[in-house]
C-alpha cells in the first residue's frame, strides 16, 4: 500500500475519422480513421485500470493525448473526436455511439492535448505527400470542439491522490517550427525556437517550492528505428529540448507518432551534471485497422512510498492490442524522479 499515488492514461495517435462509426479499412495505412471497435475495447480497458487501482472517484482518472486527434485536421473529426472521448459536447447532427458517454467517462476530467502533424493538415493532404504543415486555427479557447488545443506552450497540474506530491505537465507543438511553410513531406517535427525559449521561461519562474514531478508532452518521438517512415524531430530540437529537460529536473517526455510502444532513458545533461529523461512512447491507441504491435496505450503509475522520502518512483505498463482487447504488459522501465 502506498503513502500516495497518480495514475495518468496516455492515448496518442487517435486518427479520428468524421465518420464516429469508422472501422478504418479504406485508405491507406497511416491515413486511415479510427476503429470504432478500438473505441469499444478502449472503453472497457479504462474501466479495468481503474478499478485496478482502486480509482472510484472520476476526478482521480487523469488521461493525456500526445497528438494526432484527427485524421485529416477538419473540424467534423474534431467533433468527432471530442465526442467520443469526452462525451459531453452536443454536436447536432452527429450520432452518438451507443454506451460511449458512460463508459469512457472522461467528460469530467481535463484531458490534456497536445496536436500531432495530422492535426496540422487542414484537410490536406490532396495529393500524395502533400500534407499541411501548420494550422494556426487548431488552437481555440477551451471547450471548444472545433478548435480543440490549448496554444503551446502550455502548462497543467495534476495533483496526486492525498496531496503530498503534483505532476506538472508542460505542452509543446513539435509542428510549431513548420508555421508558414506550405507542405511538410516528411511529416517530421520541428520545435519553433520562440515556442522553446517560452518553454523554458515557463520552467524557470516556477519557484521550485511545490513537490513537483514534471513531464514534457511532444508528439514528435525523439528518434525513429529505420524501418519507422514517420520523420522524427528535428536534431536541433531534440537538443534543445533535452538540455531544458536535464536542466529543469524534466522526469519524461511523452511521445507518440511511430504508433509504436518505446521506452528509453535519453541522455541529457545539465552543466556538468548528466542526468537521465526518459522518452515514454505510446503506440497509436485506436487507428483502424486494429493490428496487434500497433495499437496500445500507456499507463504511467507515480508512486510515493511514504512522507519521509522524496523519491516519487514512476513506472508505465502498456497495454496491448491482442484483437481479443487491450492486454496490460508490465512495465520493466521504472525510473525514479526526485521533488
Ligand atoms: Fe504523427
Amino acid at each position: 500500500m502506498s503513502f500516495d499515488k497518480l495514475v495518468l492514461v496516455q492515448l496518442s495517435d487517435t486518427h479520428f475519422s468524421d465518420d464516429p462509426n469508422s472501422t478504418g479499412l479504406n485508405e491507406p495505412r497511416g491515413q486511415e480513421g479510427h476503429d470504432v471497435s478500438l473505441v469499444t475495447a478502449l472503453a472497457n480497458a479504462l474501466d479495468n485500470v481503474w478499478a485496478r487501482h482502486n480509482i472510484t472517484d472520476p476526478l482521480q482518472r487523469h488521461v493525456v493525448l500526445t497528438g494526432d486527434l484527427s485524421r485529416f485536421g477538419i473540424v467534423a473529426e474534431f467533433r468527432t473526436a471530442m465526442n467520443i472521448l469526452l462525451g459531453y459536447i452536443p454536436v447536432p447532427g452527429l450520432p452518438q455511439i451507443a454506451g460511449i458517454q458512460s463508459v469512457l467517462g472522461l467528460g469530467l476530467v481535463d484531458i490534456f492535448m497536445i496536436p500531432g502533424n495530422h492535426d496540422h493538415w487542414a484537410g490536406r493532404p490532396s495529393a500524395w505527400l502533400n500534407y499541411g504543415a501548420h494550422n494556426p486555427a487548431i488552437f481555440g479557447v477551451q471547450p471548444d470542439p472545433d478548435a480543440p488545443f490549448v496554444q503551446t506552450p502550455w502548462n497543467g497540474t495534476i495533483p496526486s491522490q492525498h496531496g503530498h506530491f503534483e505532476l506538472r505537465l508542460y505542452g509543446v507543438d513539435s509542428n510549431s517550427g513548420h508555421a508558414g511553410k506550405e507542405r511538410n513531406y516528411s511529416s517530421g517535427g520541428r520545435i519553433s525556437r520562440d515556442e522553446l525559449a517560452r518553454l523554458s521561461v515557463m520552467m524557470s519562474s516556477e519557484k521550485p517550492d511545490r513537490k513537483r514531478i514534471r513531464a514534457i508532452l511532444c508528439h514528435h518521438s525523439l528518434g525513429r528505428d529505420i524501418w519507422e517512415p514517420a520523420g522524427p524531430l528535428d536534431a536541433q530540437s531534440v537538443r534543445t529540448l533535452l538540455s531544458i529537460s536535464a536542466r529543469h529536473g524534466v522526469a519524461a517526455i511523452l511521445t507518440g507518432h511511430t504508433h509504436r510502444m518505446f521506452q528509453k532513458a535519453r541522455k541529457a545533461r545539465s552543466g556538468k551534471t548528466p542526468r537521465e529523461v526518459w522518452e515514454r512512447r505510446a503506440a497509436s491507441a485506436l487507428q483502424g485497422p486494429a493490428e496487434p504491435g500497433c495499437n496500445g496505450f500507456l499507463v504511467h503509475i507515480l508512486t510515493l512510498e511514504d512522507s519521509a522520502t522524496d523519491r516519487v518512483q514512476w513506472n508505465t505498463d502498456e497495454y496491448r492490442w491482442t484483437m481479443s482487447g487491450f492486454a496490460r504488459v508490465a512495465g520493466d522501465t521504472p525510473t525514479t524522479a526526485f521533488y
